[in-house]
């Protein structure tokens, strides 16, 4: 298939109906895939998603497509006073699901409208993060594991602007301490990436809190500069695609009287063996 690349990775591809098993390993090879420019019902996108793994519906169950609850609408539109989809929604790097056991192998989003200004999602590459570290550092973290709950450790104001989704009294309860691997190996490629070091990260098992939160937060200073970031611009109908286990992304805030609106699906990884 043709790709065209977006920067230091990531790509872009017209074609959407090239065999799956191409469009697999240049997804994994890419970390971004971006499909331009398409038409497709929500019983198509959620049929192409599901190629990628199983799909599990966000936690936030109040803006699942109806009938359809493994599309999450995102969207700042108002219908009748009342919103039609989660706004504000990630905009701190942050990786999706890594607040449970079994997190995010991809998530899909769907540009349905497009807003004049803005809007654009960061991803920041944690394999060339992992990479640049010292030996030292790599010695330090080797056998690291974060624990992980939902929530942006940076800020938990949930009148902000940048806090993670507020969820409401009964979701919070279904949400658990998780654990995963600071430097983590690909469940796909095998390679070795900072995982989720902005975000759920709240601590690091055996060590005191304030210590593993300054580790946390050099780490994050470092993944997040901007020699390891791309710009992602949507148009109308582009679908893009996102490996949670090498990136980590962020939203853009937008005008939130300049409409836009996004499908998201989000496919998880296998289970862990027991
Ligand atoms: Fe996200």
């Amino acid at each position: 298939m043709r790709l065209k690349k977006l920067g230091s990775f990531g790509a872009e591809t017209s074609d959407f109906d090239a065999p799956f098993q191409e469009i697999w390993g240049a997804f994994f090879a890419s970390q971004v895939l971006v499909f331009r420019n398409l038409r497709l019902a929500p019983e198509a996108y959620l049929a192409f998603a599901r190629k990628f793994g199983r799909a599990e519906p966000h936690v936030i169950d109040q803006f699942h497509y109806p009938g359809h609850p493994d599309i999450l609408i995102l969207s700042n539109v108002q219908k009748d006073g009342k919103p039609i989809g989660l706004a504000d929604a990630g905009t701190y790097f942050h990786t999706d699901y890594s607040y449970l056991d079994v997190p995010a192998r991809c998530t899909l989003l769907y540009s349905r409208q497009v807003p004049s200004k803005g809007g654009d999602t960061l991803f920041a590459d944690q394999y060339a993060a992992y990479d640049d570290l010292s030996r030292q550092t790599k010695n330090l973290i080797e056998n690291l594991v974060a624990l992980h709950h939902y929530g942006n450790r940076d800020d938990l104001d949930k009148n902000s602007r940048t806090v993670a989704s507020v969820l409401s009294e009964q979701q919070e309860g279904k949400m658990n301490w998780v654990k995963h691997k600071v430097a983590r190996k690909h469940p796909i490629t095998g390679r070795t990436a900072l995982y989720a070091v902005s975000g759920s990260s709240f601590g690091i098992e055996g060590m005191p809190e304030d210590e593993a939160r300054g580790l946390l937060d050099e780490l994050k200073r470092h993944a997040t500069q901007p020699k390891y970031q791309i710009s992602l611009k949507y148009g109308v109908g582009d679908v893009v695609i996102w490996d949670n286990a090498s990136l980590l992304h962020s939203a853009t805030l937008t005008d939130p009287n300049d409409p836009r609106t996004l499908w998201r699906i989000t496919i998880k990884e296998e289970r862990r063996p027991s």
